[in-house]
């Protein structure tokens, strides 16, 4: 039986509360494919016995399951190569000429999914720029969902996922193979740390990044709240840093302290003066 309107109504409105995702109505045939297999995990029947519980119980804890099996985890190596070629042949030649006095450049990958972004960072580092070998280099990375940082921290990948952009070379280079999967080798690793982000709400002090990746998560929020994140990224970076959005992500109509800046064959935002 397909979900009453007023179960997909308070579906819709419990995850707005949790990730700011915003349901659209064409996506609401997900909330049944995706919720169904945590109705089944939780001992619950179906999709309606899983909003009845919530209706009854408030379970925060089972609210939070609910908006995590619902976001759009879609990710991949390299995805939309020009941003890694700023990466490699502007942005971090500019921040060692910069920061050369600090040895740092720190960066946040906030969004960062099943992982695949922020080794990818990584692998542009590693095998561009070698002098910065004895700099404090960090990647911030950082999701909503438990499930998709465990992923991401494993560093562990099958033949599809490291199909999708990563280049044969790369791949030797710089991971294991384990079985049926690939493993990140430490020296990826040990550029990244993990932890839990919630964009929505108030998030702790990480100190201010040279460059922030807040890349095809944009797309899911209303637009006062894509403002209030970037405007609270723009506190997070440093004066002359970088911010890179999603491809198909736009500033247009929010009002917010950056100004858009070509480099190449992309587009970054910069911090307004
Ligand atoms: C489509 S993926 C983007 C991954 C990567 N940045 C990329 O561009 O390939 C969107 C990610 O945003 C995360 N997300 C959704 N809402 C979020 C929120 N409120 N706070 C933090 N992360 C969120 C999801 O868990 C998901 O992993």
């Amino acid at each position: 039986m397909p979900l009453a309107t007023a179960d997909i109504d308070f579906l819709r409105d419990l995850v707005a509360k949790h990730s700011g995702n915003v349901i659209a109505p064409r996506q609401v045939y997900m909330l049944e494919q995706r919720l169904a297999p945590l109705a089944g995990t939780v001992g619950l029947g179906d999709v309606t016995a899983l909003v009845a519980k919530l209706r009854a119980t408030n379970d925060r804890s089972l609210s939070t399951q609910v908006a995590e099996a619902v976001t759009v985890n879609e990710t991949s190596f390299f995805r939309d190569m020009h941003v890694f070629e700023a990466l490699r042949k502007s942005v971090i030649p500019d921040l060692m000429k910069k920061n050369e006095k600090s040895k740092e450049i720190r960066l946040w990958c906030a969004a960062c999914s099943s992982g695949q972004e922020p080794y990818s960072i990584a692998m542009v580092i590693r095998e561009h720029f070698p002098q910065l070998a004895n700099w404090k280099v960090s990647i911030t990375a950082t999701d909503l969902s438990e499930e998709m940082l465990a992923k991401s921290r494993s560093g562990s990948y099958s033949q599809l996922e490291v199909n999708r952009g990563l280049p044969v070379k790369s791949l030797v280079r710089y991971f294991e193979r384990k079985g049926s999967h690939w493993n990140a080798k430490r020296e990826l690793s040990d550029l990244i740390d993990y932890r839990r982000l919630n964009l929505t709400t108030a998030w702790p002090f990480l100190g201010q990044f040279d460059i922030i990746f807040i890349r095809n998560v944009l797309i899911y929020f209303d637009q006062s709240t894509k403002a209030d994140i970037l405007s609270r990224m723009r506190r997070s970076m440093r004066s002359d840093g970088y911010l890179f959005i999603g491809a198909a992500e736009t500033t247009i109509g929010l009002n917010v302290p950056f100004k858009r800046t070509e480099i190449d064959a992309t587009v970054c935002y910069r911090p307004c003066s």
